[in-house]
């Protein structure tokens, strides 16, 4: 999962600049995606994620770890462009609920990566999905993405990454 999950941070790291909606207002009269959306921070995140995950296949040819899924150049470049999509997706429902950028929305904000991530691989790669995903690997995924993500907000708050620590 760490396609998945490397690229929200080094949006938040390295985002800024323009935002994907341009400034520009939906039909509600309220921002598409807002400000926390940026192209910046949208392409460098999807690049840190297949980064990582070129990395992990190059570790797992060198050391043959078995235990590990066997990523391919199709699996990373899905799990880290969905992660990022999830987010973009939550950002446009969460400004049609009429909440602010940055404002807690509980379960959505960290769930949606990981139904991103797993969407695009379902519709793209579905045999990649079904020949590494089991059920046991599906409960620690729900478990730990909480975990991860209140972890590293809070030391991006701390180290002011990120205005808010969610
Ligand atoms: N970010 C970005 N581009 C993206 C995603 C994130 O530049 N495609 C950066 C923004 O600086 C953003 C930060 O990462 O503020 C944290 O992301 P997130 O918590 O998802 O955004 P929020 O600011 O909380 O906005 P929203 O309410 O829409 O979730
Ligand atoms: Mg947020």
């Amino acid at each position: 999962m760490l396609p998945a999950y490397l690229p929200n941070p080094v949006a938040a790291l390295f985002g800024g600049g323009t935002p994907i909606d341009l400034g520009r207002n939906f039909t509600d009269g309220k921002r598409v995606f807002g400000d926390g959306k940026t192209f910046r921070g949208l392409i460098i995140g999807i690049f840190a994620g297949i980064g990582i995950g070129i990395a992990q296949i190059w570790a797992s040819g060198t050391y043959g770890w078995e235990n590990l899924p066997e990523h391919t150049y199709a699996s990373i470049t899905l799990l880290a462009t969905g992660a990022l999509l999830g987010d973009l997706g939550k950002s446009f429902i969460k400004r049609r609920l009429g909440k602010e950028r940055g404002e807690k929305w509980p379960v959505a904000d960290m769930y949606d990566l990981v139904a991103g991530a797993l969407l695009m691989v379902l519709i793209f790669d579905p045999g990649w999905l079904f020949a590494n995903m089991t059920l046991m690997i599906f409960i620690l995924i729900l478990i730990l993405t909480p975990l991860l993500h209140r972890g590293i907000n809070i030391i991006g708050h701390h180290f002011r990454v990120k205005e808010v620590p969610w």
